[in-house]
């Protein structure tokens, strides 16, 4: 766990807070230094946090400095208040994924799902996680599903709870394998999980559905390389900035022979749906 704090002026403070929230919907911490700085802190896994250049973005002028520090994992209870429940809703269904230690609000047509964020990615906060589920929700559940770097798990065991079967999770980090593992036992959801290297395992394991929550650049090494079967019927490729997004769907369409049916945004983020051609 990362703690990543940027310290502003306390004049333009506020501002600086409204930016900030944009970019780390989870929360933000907030303390007074002794010599009148304000201090914002947000804390994630590496790789979820804001990037730095953004961090300078939204401090602007005010910006006195940034810190990075880790966080023991035993360093629970401050961290914990940052990590809120954040709620997808479709129609009459609502996705609502939560930490542990947040209780379950019991409401219809809803699917509850806990994910220790540990140290794994992907408490579902993330903008290209929360796009991956908003289009899993809008989809109707017709077969197996694999969810390419899985980080915590969220997506697989989405697709799992909304009826997806059989579900496969891979991803290349050990804490990500077990982080998967250990959220889907804890939401009785049926998976097969499995360590697997995306640029050093051959070809990417394929289902009817593909999520990809992953970067540009392996992205399009997935789109070379190919699946170790038929291609997927539907794929969902995030981890894009938005300038990003038409080179993965030609990657994905000059491979696999995918067609892009949806396309969202969310701050700089994008996120695509792709489909075999009917
Ligand atoms: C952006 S995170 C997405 C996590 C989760 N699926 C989500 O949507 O929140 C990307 C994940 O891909 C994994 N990953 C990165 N490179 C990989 C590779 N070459 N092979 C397999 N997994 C990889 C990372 O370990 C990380 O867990």
């Amino acid at each position: 766990m990362i703690r990543l704090a940027v310290r502003v002026a306390p004049a333009d403070a506020e501002l600086v807070l409204a930016e900030l929230v944009e970019l780390a919907p989870s929360g933000v911490e907030e303390s007074e230094l002794p010599d009148g700085t304000i201090e914002y802190a947000v804390y994630g896994a590496d790789g979820e946090l804001p990037s730095l250049p953004d961090l300078r973005a939204a401090a602007g002028g005010s910006l006195v400095e940034i810190l990075t520090s880790e966080v023991a994992d035993d360093w629970d209870e401050q961290w914990k208040a940052f990590h809120k429940p954040i709620s997808i809703e479709y129609g009459s269904s609502i996705l609502r994924v939560r930490p542990p230690w947040e209780e379950r609000v019991p409401a219809s047509g809803q699917v509850d799902l806990v994910i220790d964020p540990g140290q794994a990615f992907g408490t579902g906060a993330h903008a290209t996680t929360r796009l991956c589920l908003e289009l899993v929700l809008e989809l109707e559940p017709s077969g197996g599903c694999v969810d390419l770097g899985s980080g915590s798990g969220v997506l697989a065991i989405a697709a799992a709870k909304l009826g997806w079967a059989p579900v496969v999770a891979v991803d290349h980090e050990r804490e990500s394998v077990e982080a998967t593992a250990a959220n889907a036992l804890a939401n009785a959801a049926e998976l097969e999980v499995a360590r697997f290297d995306l640029r050093r395992d051959g070809p990417a394991p394929t289902a009817r559905l593909v999520v990809a929550n992953l970067l540009l650049p392996i992205l399009i090494d997935v789109a070379e390389a190919g699946f170790d079967g038929p291609a997927p019927g539907l794929l969902i490729a995030s981890g894009l900035l938005i300038e990003q997004a038409d080179r993965v769907a030609e990657a994905f369409a000059s491979s696999a022979g995918l067609v892009e049916v949806d396309r969202r945004c969310h701050g700089e983020w994008a996120a695509l749906l792709l489909s075999a051609p009917s």
